[in-house]
């Protein structure tokens, strides 16, 4: 769809690249030409991944929290030591657990925000200081969620998510004058790994509220973060683009 060459030379991060939607955002930029590095928690996973990854092109992970500042700061060490540059981030990594308001408690709510706010936070500002700020270029992709309507049943991932949004639009203000740009791409219902997370019973005939009765591929929301990174794009900063078959416009979100 795109040219083959187009991120030739160009240092790609993708947190949580080592499975569901961010193993795709990854191999995507790796079959245009990208080289990858891919950084989560588990070095089992990151490790099988990039054997699977490097059939597309270089790639090689870093194990880190995003949660954890040391961790963070390693990933950019070791980028530096490696490549000596990036140029772009994708803030894929996070999660959350189904439960009503009332029910979550004071530590899960804390580890949802940490994860999901703080966690894209100290990746987005140890990477633009290591590397955006200085070069004067850059482009940062926040994977965030469907918070159109609020999260009904998860409170605590929309309200992180928000803040996200919210960040997306303030940093492309104020990272412009550094030829930063700072975008979001909110998934509704992808098909994914992801998806072990959720009781079956909470998905089960989900795509039918869809409007377009059916779930999103990792694919189509790797291609959209293939869009936003490359020149086509360049005009684009401070936007959220949803992908979701139209279901935050219209149909039930998750039985409550
Ligand atoms: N699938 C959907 O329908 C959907 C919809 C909206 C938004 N999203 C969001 O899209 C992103 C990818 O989702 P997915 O469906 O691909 O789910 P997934 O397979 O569970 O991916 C989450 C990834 O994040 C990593 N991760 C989680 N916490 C981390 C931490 N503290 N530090 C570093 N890495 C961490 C995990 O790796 P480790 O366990 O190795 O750390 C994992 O690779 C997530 O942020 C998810 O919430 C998904």
């Amino acid at each position: 769809m795109f040219k083959e060459d187009l991120f030739k030379d160009k240092i790609i991060l993708v947190t949580g690249g080592g499975s569901g939607i961010g193993f795709d955002i990854s191999k995507l930029f790796l079959q245009y030409g990208a080289y990858v590095f891919i950084a989560s928690r588990k070095e089992e996973r990151l490790q099988k991944a990039v054997e699977q990854l490097s059939e597309f092109g270089g790639c090689d992970y870093v194990v880190c929290d995003i949660r954890e500042k040391e961790n963070v700061e390693n990933v950019a060490k070791s980028i530096k030591d490696k490549k000596g540059k990036l140029d772009i981030l994708v803030n894929n990594a996070g999660g959350q657990f189904p439960s009503l308001a009332e029910s979550i408690s004071f530590n899960g709510w804390n580890a949802v925000i940490n994860n999901n706010l703080n966690g894209t936070w100290y990746m987005t500002q140890t990477m633009s200081k290591s590397f955006f700020i200085p070069q004067k270029s850059g482009c940062i992709i926040n994977i965030i969620a469907n918070i159109f309507r609020g999260f009904p049943g998860m409170a605590h991932t929309g309200a992180a998510r928000a803040g996200v949004d919210n960040l997306t639009k303030t940093l492309a203000v104020e990272w412009a004058k550094y030829h930063i740009r700072v975008n979001a791409v909110a998934p509704g219902l992808i098909f994914s790994s992801g998806f072990k997370n959720y009781p079956p019973e909470l998905l089960e005939g989900m795509h039918k509220k869809i409007p377009m009765k059916r779930f999103g591929t990792t694919e189509e929301v790797g291609n959209l973060c293939l869009y936003l990174a490359s020149p086509m794009a360049d005009f684009i900063t401070g936007e959220t683009v949803y992908i979701d078959g139209g279901h935050r416009l219209w149909g039930d979100l998750f039985e409550i």
